[in-house]
């Protein structure tokens, strides 16, 4: 329950990205118990300062909307980094585990679609799905390219494309690519937004549930009539697909399949 004078509150924009709401959060926290130190008689103890600031931030976190599941993280967030900092790990190692985190996850942190693959069930349905003779096949943020050599292999008469816009992911597609010798197979360093979906017979996507929406305004604006769009897992508010094939991979993963 939100109190009364929540409404009264100037609201964040909704389009900010959960993470920079989090961490100007934090940081909004962190000004409002130093101030509060000049007032109070509060116990400079690292620890103690630091669970005051992770319980004011997980409080703001649940007034501007935060979803539950970031709370437990704004609060542990700051006593988290003081436990750490007494380990005395070298500060390398902290600047090494960044860089390797920004090449896999790059924009993460705005798009909300992180690395994660489809299971190998996910592999063998799309096989299925697939047209007799020639096509063209898309899987837009294609990952490591686990979707796209896989169906390569069994599916020699096809052409298929990837765009990846993570650096590390892409790279590691391609050397896969180019290992395997699967002529047939083309991966992009580029955003899905900038790709043409017209191109393609089938566009295939592993997302999360915060760009379907606008995904479904593109396909619907690009794809040509009669092709296939297919959804690993995520929905299209308001949009049912024409049908969904539940697998039994450990997720329980759902294919969605729209004939366009
Ligand atoms: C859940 S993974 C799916 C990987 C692969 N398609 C699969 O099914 O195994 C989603 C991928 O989309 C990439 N991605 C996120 N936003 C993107 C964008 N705007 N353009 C291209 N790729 C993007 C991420 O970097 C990530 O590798």
């Amino acid at each position: 329950m939100k109190p009364d004078w929540y409404a009264e509150l100037p609201q964040l924009p909704a389009k900010l990205p959960p993470s920079v709401v989090a961490l100007a959060l934090q940081f909004v926290a962190l000004l409002l118990v130093v101030s509060g130190l000049h007032f109070a008689d509060i116990p400079s103890n690292p620890l103690v300062f630091a669970l005051l600031c992770g319980s004011i931030a997980a409080g703001l976190g649940h007034l501007v909307g935060l979803a539950r599941w970031w709370l437990p993280i704004q609060f542990l967030f700051a006593p988290a980094l003081v436990l750490v900092l007494n380990l005395h790990i070298p500060p390398e190692f902290f600047l090494a585990a960044f860089i390797v985190m920004l090449v896999v996850y790059w924009t993460t942190f705005r798009s909300q679609v992180p690395l994660y693959l489809s299971s190998k069930r996910v592999w063998i349905t799309l096989e299925e799905l697939l047209p007799a003779g020639h096509f063209t096949f898309m899987d837009i943020g294609s990952g490591l390219g686990g979707v796209l050599t896989h169906l390569a292999r069994i599916r020699p008469d096809g052409q298929y494309y990837g765009v990846e816009n993570a650096p590390l992911p892409y790279l590691l597609s391609k050397l896969r690519i180019h290992l395997g010798s699967y002529t047939n197979c083309h991966v992009r360093w580029e955003s899905m937004w900038s790709s043409d979906l017209a191109l393609y017979d089938i566009v295939f996507a592993y997302l999360s549930p915060v760009p379907m929406e606008q995904l479904w305004r593109k396909a619907q604006k690009e794809m040509k009539p009669g092709s296939l769009f297919i959804s690993n897992s995520f929905a299209v508010p308001q949009h049912p697909p024409q049908y969904s094939i539940t697998l039994d991979d450990l997720h329980h993963s759902s294919l969605h399949i729209w004939h366009m």
